[in-house]
């Protein structure tokens, strides 16, 4: 079974399409660490990341990066999204997405094209939103958790700036898939989330919710 879970950056997509791996026991790639790890790559290389050679000749990154906890931040993800407008990065990115999709026995993958390019076959597609002010608020408690200090407002205008971005790239751009069941998380917490997401999914695939 293939599970797609897409949707805009802290909408909770990664929590859930994690919960769901872990319920139906299939592995999980959070692609957008692919594109923030090409994005650290391009400043570890000294070139732009609104270059696209300096963007393509990034995706080469040694695999060790994705452990790097660097990753998470905002700045990381602020210059994934700056590379992932090109056409080139997205395609030289595809191989490995679709290679883990069509793995045997299955896979969830969360990301922002999922549904719509990696994997259109997808047994079940997830489109996962909250509002800007919800997903700003739960960024910024996650920050203040860590003791870093940035303003609410700072982090509302980052979020709509990376779904602006997202939203109106040419190559890919962030949007609910056909058929996709879309799933609004403004106000609900973690465990309301997943659960809703699992009874999507058993919805989907015509199985019984577990007692
Ligand atoms: O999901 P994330 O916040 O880690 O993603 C970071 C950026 O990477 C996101 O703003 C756009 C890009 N991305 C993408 O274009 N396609 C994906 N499948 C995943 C992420």
């Amino acid at each position: 079974m293939i599970i797609a879970v897409d949707g805009p950056t802290a909408s909770g997509k990664g929590t859930i399409a994690k919960a769901l791996a872990r319920h139906f026991g299939l592995p999980h790639l959070d692609t957008g660490l692919l594109y923030r790890a090409v994005g650290a790559q391009v400043v570890a290389n000294g070139g732009n990341p609104d270059d696209p050679a300096d963007a393509l000749a990034a995706c080469d990154f040694p695999d060790g990066l994705l452990d790097d906890p660097e990753l998470r931040s905002e700045h990381s993800g602020g210059l994934a999204s700056r590379v992932s407008i090109h056409p080139g990065v997205r395609q030289a990115l595809f191989e490995r997405q679709r290679e883990f999709a069509t793995q045997p026995g299955g896979a969830v993958l969360d990301g922002r094209d999922i549904g719509t390019v990696i994997a259109p076959e997808a047994d079940v597609k997830l489109f996962i939103t909250a509002s800007v002010q919800a997903r700003a608020m739960r960024r910024w408690l996650e920050m203040q958790g860590r003791e870093i200090d940035i303003p609410l407002m700072d982090i509302e205008k980052e979020i709509a700036a990376r779904d602006m971005r997202d939203i109106n790239r040419a190559d890919a751009p962030l949007r609910a898939a056909e058929g996709a069941h879309v799933l609004d998380t403004s106000k609900l917490d973690k465990d309301q989330s997943i659960a809703a997401a699992l009874e999507a999914v058993n919805a989907a695939t015509g199985q019984s919710p577990c007692p």
